[in-house]
């Protein structure tokens, strides 16, 4: 088994189903730039049939992001298979993504069909898609809530029929690690054609453990995890990839496993998905969050002073965050301005630099110390509402 762990990012599709986000299409694409630096594999831009918005968004995405897998969500329906393939065919690698329910309580009550119905279904939309792209991820919705037996039968078929990903979500944040750690193993024992195809996790964080369960996923036997920058999503939210990202390179003794992530590109990326979504990191947000590498207590102070290890597992500028932070001040030029600001995570065109300089000298000279909340306060209630 492959020791490489592909990171599916869906920032732009879940994540902006957190309730009261919503994107244009040039932030998508200042976010889809940035998470291509950042090194994810694939970046799941859209679901095209949902709005004009949506479809556009995918549209543009895969026309001017390379060096990634764009992919577009679709029904298990002939109509959002077009229409994905319609935005992503600019895309240098296309995934179409499609999704169907496997769970008896999804089949029961939402999607008011039988097994067999939803079994054909799923065979029928993954072999409408192979016309279309050689990539076709099949998720079956509710995974981890399905009967294992009946699951794998669709996975089998899937396969069969050419889905090259298979994923099993935890819709609905339900599970704990130990028991979907059990759950991805006997899907893989029980699914014919397995071996030929990526198996992939997609978790909410329902109960709070959307990266303990993805992680132990990957301890399963899964290569693929999907998520999203600062955990944002639907509900209580996605799986944070910073932090599944961080957790197998910090325990690289346990898992022995690699992503393609530039860390270095970590904290740049949460800030900037953080101002555009108007969505506050926590400040003790594993990974991101302000307070991560702050030690408040004097016996944390000295050892750290002492010998950094004793009290931080990661080192801050593997993440981005520098540790010489330049503190601005009315004497600051303005290079060390944009470089403080894009660290923050804002892309200012040359005329919102200028902008924004002029009031930021003009507040170094009332206080002596500009912060970092001032910044972000200054770019986000003066520049970007003019
Ligand atoms: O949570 C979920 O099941 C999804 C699928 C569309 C993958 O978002
Ligand atoms: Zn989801």
């Amino acid at each position: 088994m492959s020791n490489r762990v592909y990171i599916f990012d869906t920032t732009l599709r879940d994540g902006e189903q957190s309730p009261g986000v919503s994107l244009n299409i040039n932030e998508k694409l200042q976010i889809a730039r940035q998470l291509a630096r950042l090194g994810v594999d694939i970046i799941e831009a859209g679901f095209p049939i949902t709005s004009p918005g949506d479809f556009a968004a995918v549209q543009a995405v895969s026309r001017e992001v390379r060096g990634v897998t764009v992919a577009g969500l679709a029904r298990a329906n002939f109509k959002d298979i077009d229409g994905a393939y319609e935005a992503l065919k600019e895309a240098e690698q296309a995934r179409i993504h499609i999704f169907l329910a496997t769970s008896d309580i999804h089949l029961k009550y939402k999607l008011r069909k039988d097994r067999e119905q939803v079994l054909e279904a799923a065979v029928a939309a993954v072999k409408y898609a192979k016309k279309y792209t050689s990539d076709v991820e099949f998720s079956a919705e509710d995974a981890s809530r399905s009967d294992v037996d009946y699951l794998s039968r669709v996975f089998g078929e899937v396969i069969k029929a050419g889905a090259t990903v298979i994923n099993i979500p935890d819709t609905v944040g339900y599970v704990t690690p130990e028991e979907y750690g059990r759950f991805i193993r006997q899907v893989m024992d029980r699914t014919p054609g397995i071996e030929k195809v990526v198996v992939s996790v997609h978790c909410h964080d329902d109960l709070g453990m959307a990266v303990a369960n993805s992680l132990a996923a990957v301890g399963a036997g899964a290569r693929q995890v999907e998520g999203t920058i600062n955990g944002i999503g639907e509900r209580a939210g996605n799986t944070a990839l910073e932090e599944v990202v961080m957790g197998l390179y910090t325990r690289k003794d346990l898992y022995g496993l690699t992503t393609g992530f530039n860390t270095k590109e970590i904290y740049r990326t949460s800030r900037l998905v953080s101002s555009l979504t108007g969505m506050p990191v926590q400040p003790n947000k594993a990974v991101v969050g302000k307070n991560a590498f702050a030690h408040e207590s004097g016996i944390h102070q000295d050892g750290v002073l002492k010998e950094r290890t004793t009290y931080e597992i990661m080192n801050p500028e593997m993440l981005g965050i520098s540790s010489n932070n330049l503190v601005l001040g009315k004497h600051s030029g303005r290079h060390a301005f944009r470089e403080h600001l894009s660290q923050l995570g804002y892309d200012l065109t040359d005329e919102e630099l200028n902008l924004a300089f002029g009031r930021f000298k003009a507040l170094a000279d009332k206080k002596k110390e500009i912060t970092d909340q001032d910044l972000q306060a200054l770019v986000e209630d003066e520049i970007r509402q003019i």
